[in-house]
């Protein structure tokens, strides 16, 4: 039996540059997916997930997502004095347990080694889960509920992975393949952005993780690797060479990536098009676009 994960880390001390200007004043895990806050997909899925303590590695100007997770006590008040009881479910549902979110400032931007690093006093000596808010996952089962499961089986290290094209590997931590059992792939090793024409294999880490305490212990070397940065990926994998316990988990869903407005502009589409209150609208919306737009051609 594996130790249960409890415990999550969510890196949100990035500048958001690719949002300029909108991040002047606003946390980018603070921008609205439909109607929810982009860090609100991943709280979700966690959740879903059966983290109970919620870390948030944050940075200056972050203050709009800490009071975020505050609850709003008159707002209720005035929801259900006008009965409006699904917004109060809505609200409701995103209010957090007394104790159960804990920030940890990341004082310098060194990386996202250095980010889950800065939260290791309040992981102590037990399994973690990493979530990167910027990648969202549609999936029936939650990507890390499946990734939880799979873990229970192997223990160890368990990263999400997918394929990517040839001119995108260089945008991600990718894995080399030991052996493949389909949904799970056993690594001999992980390079961070690997340049062009380099890379191992098409399989992309994408940003969940399960890791075992000794990574965050690899961490406190402070090695600085791909961009003069401290890497995630190479904490991971001094853990091959050590104890050969990382494998790459093939997760059933759609990824989107949030960290780039193209992904951003996607994700609104495919989560507004599931939504039945906005179906139908958005839906002939699009197809009149598409038809005017090919009409025009
Ligand atoms: C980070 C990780 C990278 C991973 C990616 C997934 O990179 O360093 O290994 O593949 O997230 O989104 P970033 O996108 O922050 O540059």
């Amino acid at each position: 039996m594996q130790r249960k994960v409890t415990k999550a880390i969510f890196p949100v001390a990035g500048l958001g540059t690719r949002f300029l200007p909108a991040t002047k004043s606003v946390p980018k895990e603070i921008m609205t997916l439909v109607d929810r806050p982009l860090i609100q997909y991943a709280i979700d899925e966690a959740r879903a997930a059966g983290i109970k303590e919620f870390i948030f590695v944050t940075s200056r100007g972050k203050g709009a997502l800490e009071d975020y997770f505050d609850h709003a006590p008159q707002l209720e008040t005035e929801l259900e004095k006008k009965g409006k009881t699904e917004l109060l479910n809505v609200l409701q549902d995103t209010n957090m347990e007394s104790g159960a979110v804990a920030y940890v400032r990341q004082h310098k931007a060194k990386g996202l080694g250095h980010a889950v690093w800065c939260a290791r006093r309040l992981i102590g000596d037990e399994p973690v889960a990493v979530l990167l808010p910027d990648d969202v996952i549609d999936a029936d089962t939650p990507c890390l509920q499946q990734m939880v499961e799979a873990y229970e089986e192997t223990g160890g290290n368990v990263v999400a992975a997918m394929e990517v094209p040839d001119e995108k590997t260089s945008a991600y931590g990718i894995l080399d393949v030991a052996s493949d059992m389909g949904n799970m792939v056993s690594v001999k090793g992980m390079v961070e952005k690997p340049a062009p024409g380099t890379s191992p294999s098409n399989l992309a880490v994408i940003g969940r993780y399960i890791l075992t305490p000794q990574v965050l212990e690899n961490l406190n070397d402070m090695e600085t690797g791909a961009g003069g940065e401290i890497q995630l990926t190479d904490a991971i994998a001094k853990e091959i060479s050590a104890s050969d316990n990382v494998y790459g988990f093939r997760f059933r869903g759609q990824r989107f990536d949030c960290g780039s407005k193209a992904g951003f502009l996607q994700a609104t589409v495919a989560f507004g098009l599931a939504r039945p209150d906005l179906r139908d609208e958005l839906g002939l919306y699009l197809q009149e676009l598409m038809a005017s737009r090919q009409a025009a051609q």
